[in-house]
């Protein structure tokens, strides 16, 4: 039976993460071949584990903030055959994973340049140089596309109070990072579309991920659907920018967060 990726490659960055790892998975399900990037550490070792032995997966340490990491796991990638027709800029760092666990978080005002510049560093050019990357060895060799991975927080400012009293909060940089994101997938829409390549964004939603009885009750009721979402229904979206019957979409941002931004 045919599978929706058949026959495609796809090449996913900061993919040990809950989004990226069930891509990982998805895609995998759907024929495809995928070459896995992240930092090392925990969550690369976790789904190298979870992929051990399967001849459709690879995995290469990639810092998607250090040009010269991106433009050598590009070269290793290509000169293995493993020609990439599917790339997604999905690494980012969060306000969470940017103070570190454990590490209280800042208000606005207490909110660092080096944060903030760390965060534009990772999230807005290491998705650029990935892309950079992608026009130097792919684009207009064979028909390919980009997927960004941008936020229900991109267009649509965070409600700052449901973050009272939690452990975590939107991070300005986060936020106007992914606004950045889809000024790239624009941008390159147009640029690339004499050469067969189409970009596009995707805006997850709420995801998931043990979040407090409390937390869950107070983001529900900002999304029509009322709950966060699973993983997987990103994933269901995600699979479909990454397949052929996608090939007539190009600079659109697709919005997968429950209604969350069309009250
Ligand atoms: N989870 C959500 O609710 C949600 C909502 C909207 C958008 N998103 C976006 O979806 C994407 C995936 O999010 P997630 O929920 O899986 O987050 P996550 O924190 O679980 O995963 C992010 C991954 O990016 C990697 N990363 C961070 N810095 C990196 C760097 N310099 N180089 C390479 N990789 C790096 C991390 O190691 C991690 O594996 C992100 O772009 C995020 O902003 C997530």
């Amino acid at each position: 039976m045919t599978k929706q990726l058949d026959g495609r490659t796809v090449f996913i960055t900061g993919s040990g993460g809950v989004l990226g790892s069930t891509y990982v998975r998805r895609m995998l399900e759907q024929g495809a071949r995928v070459v896995s990037t992240d930092l090392p550490g925990a969550r690369a070792d976790a789904l190298k584990a979870a992929h051990d032995g399967n001849e459709n997966f690879r995995f290469y340490d990639m810092d998607v903030s250090d040009e010269a990491q991106v433009t050598e796991i590009f070269k290793r990638v290509m000169a293995d055959g493993w020609n990439p027709n599917v790339v997604l800029n999905n690494a980012a760092i969060t306000g969470e994973m940017l103070m570190g666990a454990g590490k209280s978080f800042p208000d606005f005002a207490d909110t660092s340049v080096e944060d903030w510049n760390k965060t534009m560093h990772v999230n807005l050019t290491g998705a650029f140089m990935v892309a950079r990357q992608m026009d130097r060895d792919i684009v207009g060799n064979y028909p390919c596309t980009l997927v960004n991975v941008a936020s229900m927080y991109a267009l649509n400012g965070a409600h700052h109070p449901i973050y009272d009293g939690m452990p975590f909060k939107n991070f300005s940089a986060y936020g106007v990072t992914k606004a950045g994101i889809h000024g790239l997938t624009v941008w390159l829409a147009g640029y690339w579309a004499k050469r067969q390549a189409t970009v596009n964004t995707i805006a997850p939603g709420a995801v998931f991920n043990n979040h407090s009885e409390e937390f869950q009750k107070r983001v529900g009721e900002l999304i029509m659907a009322g709950r966060m979402c699973e993983p997987d229904e990103i994933a269901d979206a995600m699979l479909f920018l990454a397949s052929p019957q996608a090939g007539y979409m190009t600079g659109q941002m697709v919005n997968v967060d429950g209604g969350f931004s069309a009250w």
